[in-house]
């Protein structure tokens, strides 16, 4: 066997996305120690297109934490969404319901803003190191190993948390049973160089799918399709996508164009559920994709890895700091407990949107649910609240 490079530290991370980079930096506000074991190279990290939509919990989550300030100067605010339905289109006023709004923000740029401020702040990042394993977290010394040119290296920690996405060792260490639930169908979703024809985002049922209009800025849009979960993006070429979004978008009766640009990003991803219960076992603690997954519509995913290392932190650092072990063995239900409310929500938003199959009953029930909600302040309200966190 090669060379071990040993280290210790209070708490090992699995994972440089949203959940890890966070949690990281919190703990060291907490005055805690702990190294981020990333598998990909940062400028992977960092490129890598998912979410966009930052909700009003999570964006006061980061700008306690300091961490704020990219998103207040770049975000765009939005104060409303539009359901599109039958042709029809009607605004869900956010805003004026609740007192709360969302900031579309791409996860990127809080994965960069949060890698930049773990660097300046001294922190421990180790990028590239392929995927890392997970070891006695039934003891005393849990540890995290991982292999670069030929070395293996070795963690050994307090704790271990595994933030490390829905394929990471996290899940496998834990060792859990999923509760889980696979959708018929994927995203299709796309970057394209085009200023946004709307100015709040667009969630269109139509009876040939669902599709949705966001945007990243005043000059470029993202945009998703409802596909089979069997297509690939060579049966997707940018005509098609046009033409279909142009469909999906239709108002009274007619097709209603997204403005075109050059797509220069797209990708094609499955929608499931997913809660792994519970989320802790010994010394290892999950948190975000790693210990849940909700389907994309409603934008939850990011904001969800985000609450969960809001809680997870103080409690680590309240065991760290001071013995105290109680708000870490609750971790898990205090978590739980608001994950299955945003998994109903995420649920109830895909099956009101998407469609399943020829089933004309299902659909006629869509269409009643979605006059409803904008039939009813109580309605909207309902999904406005949920919607915006
Ligand atoms: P991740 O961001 O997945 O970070 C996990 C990190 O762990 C990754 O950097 C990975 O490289 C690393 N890693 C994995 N295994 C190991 C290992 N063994 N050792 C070390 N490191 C490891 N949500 C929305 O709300 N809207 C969207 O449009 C949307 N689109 C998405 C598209 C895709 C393709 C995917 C996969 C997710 C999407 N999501 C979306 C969900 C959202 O992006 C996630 O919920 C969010 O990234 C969760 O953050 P995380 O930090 O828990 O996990
Ligand atoms: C975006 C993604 C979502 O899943 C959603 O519900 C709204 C917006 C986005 O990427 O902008």
């Amino acid at each position: 066997m090669s060379e071990v490079v040993a280290e210790r530290t209070q708490v090992a991370i699995l994972g440089a996305g949203p959940a890890g980079l966070l949690l990281s930096h919190l703990l060291h506000q907490e005055g805690i120690d702990s190294v981020v074991v990333e598998a990909r190279d940062q400028e992977y990290v960092q490129a890598r297109v998912r979410a966009g939509v930052v909700e009003h919990g999570a964006a006061d989550i980061l700008r306690d934490a300091g961490v704020g300030e990219g998103l207040d100067r770049d975000g765009i605010p939005h104060e409303g969404i539009e359901l599109r339905f039958d042709g029809e289109s009607h605004r869900i006023p956010m805003s004026d319901l609740t007192g709360r709004h969302i900031t579309v923000y791409g996860q990127q740029k809080v994965v960069r803003d949060l890698t930049e401020r773990r660097l300046a702040d001294g922190g421990k990042i180790r990028f590239a190191c392929g995927p890392a394993q997970i070891h006695d977290v039934d003891g005393d010394e849990p540890s995290v190993t991982y292999t670069v040119d030929g070395r293996r290296h070795r963690i050994v920690a307090d704790f271990v948390a595994g933030c490390d996405g829905a394929h990471g060792s996290g899940r496998t260490a834990l060792g859990a049973t999923p509760v889980e639930k696979v959708y018929p169908f994927a995203w299709l979703g796309i970057l394209a160089r085009a200023a946004p024809r709307i100015e709040e985002l667009v969630y269109a049922n139509h009876e040939r799918g669902f599709a949705l209009y966001s945007m990243r800025s005043a000059e470029v849009s993202r945009l998703y399709l409802q596909v089979p979960a069997s297509d690939r993006l060579e049966d997707w070429p940018d005509e098609r996508i046009w033409s279909e979004l142009a469909v999906r978008f239709s108002l009274g009766g007619e097709p209603w164009e997204p403005t075109r640009g050059e797509i220069f990003e797209r990708s094609i991803a499955p929608l499931h559920s997913y809660v792994g219960e519970p989320l802790q076992r010994g010394r290892l603690f999950l948190a975000g994709d790693a210990a849940h997954i909700v389907p994309p519509t409603g934008a939850k995913g990011m904001n969800l890895a985000i609450r969960d290392v809001s809680i997870l932190a103080p409690a680590l650092a309240a065991q760290l700091r001071h013995g105290y072990e109680h708000d870490l063995r609750s971790y898990s239900a205090r978590t739980l407990d608001h994950v299955w409310r945003v998994e109903y929500f995420s649920w109830w938003m895909t099956t009101m949107l998407h469609r399943f199959g020829e089933d004309a009953f299902n659909r006629r029930v869509q269409i009643a649910q979605l006059r409803s909600v904008v039939g009813s302040r109580a309605h909207s309200t309902a999904l406005a609240e949920a919607y915006v966190g």
